[in-house]
């Protein structure tokens, strides 16, 4: 049975899941769920102070639980934007590309570092934000590639990039 029905986005930090998501949810008339936003309403806390208090991996059980959750067959279609460490597991990915269509959004590295420099936020983007994006883009390469559509976001409005995914939907 085929239960590919969802819209999910995936991509880089700063590669703008979440503006996009949002947008898309309410153009499309579907529900939306951010999958940091509801680990951080039910852990009561940031992801940042997550990672400080139970460390990166119990972070990465609990995003794919969520997951998991998210994209159960028995929900209606629904816009799910993740956290870019999604792709981490490849079992993640094997889901998300059965429960739905991915997009892979993209920008151009300095575009990212850009983008989230003006979030300090990121557990993982402390120190020296613009070597960490040039290092966790390297280990990650590729990783985004499973995805059926690949939209780069540099240079464009949030209404182009809107506009280019609902041409694919
Ligand atoms: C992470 C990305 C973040 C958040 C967490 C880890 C990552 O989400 O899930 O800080 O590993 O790339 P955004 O991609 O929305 O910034």
């Amino acid at each position: 049975m085929n239960t590919k029905k969802h819209l999910i986005l995936v991509g880089f930090m700063g590669t703008g899941k979440t503006t996009v998501g949002k947008k898309l949810s309410k153009q499309m008339e579907i529900p939306w769920v951010d999958l940091d936003q509801w680990f951080e309403e039910q852990q009561k806390m940031t992801i940042d102070e997550y990672f400080t208090t139970y460390g990166e991996d119990s972070f990465r059980q609990k995003e794919s639980q969520l997951l998991c959750k998210a994209l159960e067959p028995s929900h209606s279609p629904t816009v799910v934007t993740t956290g870019g460490g999604i792709v981490l597991r490849s079992i993640n990915q094997t889901q998300m590309k059965e429960a739905g269509w991915v997009y892979q959004l993209t920008a151009s590295p300095s575009e990212i570092i850009r983008r989230v420099k003006q979030d300090p936020h990121r557990p993982l983007l402390k120190g020296n934000p613009e070597t960490r994006v040039k290092q966790l883009l390297k280990e990650r390469e590729g990783m985004y590639d499973f995805a059926d559509w690949m939209i780069d976001t540099t240079d464009r409005t949030i209404d182009e990039i809107v506009q280019e995914i609902l041409t694919h939907w």
